[in-house]
């Protein structure tokens, strides 16, 4: 693994590249050399492109302040050149992103998206680094398709699954029949904050476009397989759910109710929650929660306010679990939408790759 790796943000100036700036600002390996949005914001030092659009809690770190933003497409191959990797995470067409990150990866640079859009090609893995790392192995196969040396695309998943995917995990050794999980979403995931979508003050909205069909077939390719070069989704479990937009700023939580082949005892999946560690643990990446999943015993959490910021916004916080009647159980879990659930998973995602020699 080299030793520092320069780094380009594709949508600098929206929510989650904010989170990267931050994120980014101190990281042990990782430099922000490039800062890339539209056309819009092209030209402009990053101060200025983002104005009022800022909306992180620290200022706008020194190193970046200044930086001229690029034109993600028009400056695409002098970004590619300049930097080691992007993360990208655009608000555009999903045919315009596919074609994006596949010319950022055919120009020899790797890409790590945020966005949905190769969530759901075979070769291109979506990972959430505790739960899949070994899909990784299809990136080779990926390489071979785009006839590329270096350049790939790997994703992460939707922010919704990334609530309730983890505390499922660990549970899979008991055969998971089905799972019912209504998410309770932040206004940031849609990257906006109350002042910018003031209609959410006071009010809930029943419907998230596509999110729910993303909530119900993501995870099964997280929990697929690699099988000829290609990730093959799991069939089981049934997963059915509904995606609802809350007044909370940030931390998406989902009520789970869930059905075993072997039914665990309440013991045991505290135990399995407790014990549960992947291989950002075991290397200790430097974005690594210690501890992955967190269990409350208090009847009223997790709590968006108290509990979305552990270990960094990166732990996912656990509680209420108890028998269901027409479920095996039930439970609550909550992530943080745009550390964890966005940039945070990004970040790790990255350090995964990195240690792995990926980015080399
Ligand atoms: N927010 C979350 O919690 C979350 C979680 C997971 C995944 N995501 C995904 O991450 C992506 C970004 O989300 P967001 O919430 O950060 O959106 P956002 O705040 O609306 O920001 C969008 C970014 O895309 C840039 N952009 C728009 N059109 C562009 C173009 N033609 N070329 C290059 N850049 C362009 C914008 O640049 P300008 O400022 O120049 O317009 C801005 O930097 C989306 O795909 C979203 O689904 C978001």
């Amino acid at each position: 693994m080299k030793e520092s790796f320069n780094v380009g943000i594709i949508g600098a100036t929206g929510m989650v590249g904010q989170r990267f700036i931050e994120l980014l600002a101190d990281h042990p390996w990782f430099k922000i050399t490039v800062l890339a949005a539209s056309g819009r914001s092209a030209g402009k030092p990053y101060r200025d492109a983002v104005g009022s659009k800022w909306v992180m809690e620290g200022e706008i770190p020194e190193n970046v302040a200044n930086i001229v933003v690029m034109d993600a497409t028009e400056d695409a191959e002098k970004i590619a050149k300049s930097v080691d990797f992007v993360f990208c995470a655009v608000n555009m067409k999903k045919d315009e992103i596919k074609a994006l990150e596949e010319r950022y990866a055919k120009l020899e640079c790797p890409v790590i998206s945020n966005n949905s859009a190769h969530r759901h090609t075979p070769d291109v893995p979506m990972i959430i680094p505790e739960i899949n790392p070994e899909h990784l192995e299809v990136i080779d196969f990926q390489k071979k398709r785009l006839g590329t040396r270096r350049g790939f695309i790997a994703v992460k998943s939707n922010c919704s699954i990334q609530s309730y995917v983890p505390a499922l995990h660990p549970l899979k050794k008991y055969g998971i029949t089905k799972v019912l999980a209504t998410t309770y979403q932040a206004i940031s995931g849609a990257g906006k904050t109350f002042e910018t979508w003031p209609e959410m003050v006071d009010n809930l909205i029943p419907y998230i476009g596509g999110e729910e069909e993303k909530s119900e077939l993501e995870p099964l390719k997280v929990w697929g397989k690699v099988e000829g070069g290609k990730i093959v989704d799991a069939k089981e479990p049934s997963i059915t759910t509904q995606c609802l937009r809350v007044p909370v700023s940030n931390g998406h939580t989902a009520a789970v109710f869930v059905s075993f082949k072997d039914k665990p005892s309440i013991e045991e999946i505290k135990e399995a929650w407790k014990n549960f560690k992947g291989e950002p643990q075991e290397l200790e990446l430097p974005h690594a929660p210690r501890q992955f999943l967190y269990y409350f015993e208090e009847d009223d959490r997790p709590q968006s306010r108290l509990d979305r910021m552990l270990e960094g916004g990166m732990a996912v916080s656990v509680g209420r679990l108890r028998p269901d009647t027409q479920y095996d159980y039930k439970f609550v879990s909550l992530s943080h939408n745009t550390l964890r659930g966005a940039a945070g998973g990004g970040v790790l995602l990255a350090e995964l790759l990195a240690k792995k020699g990926y980015l080399d």
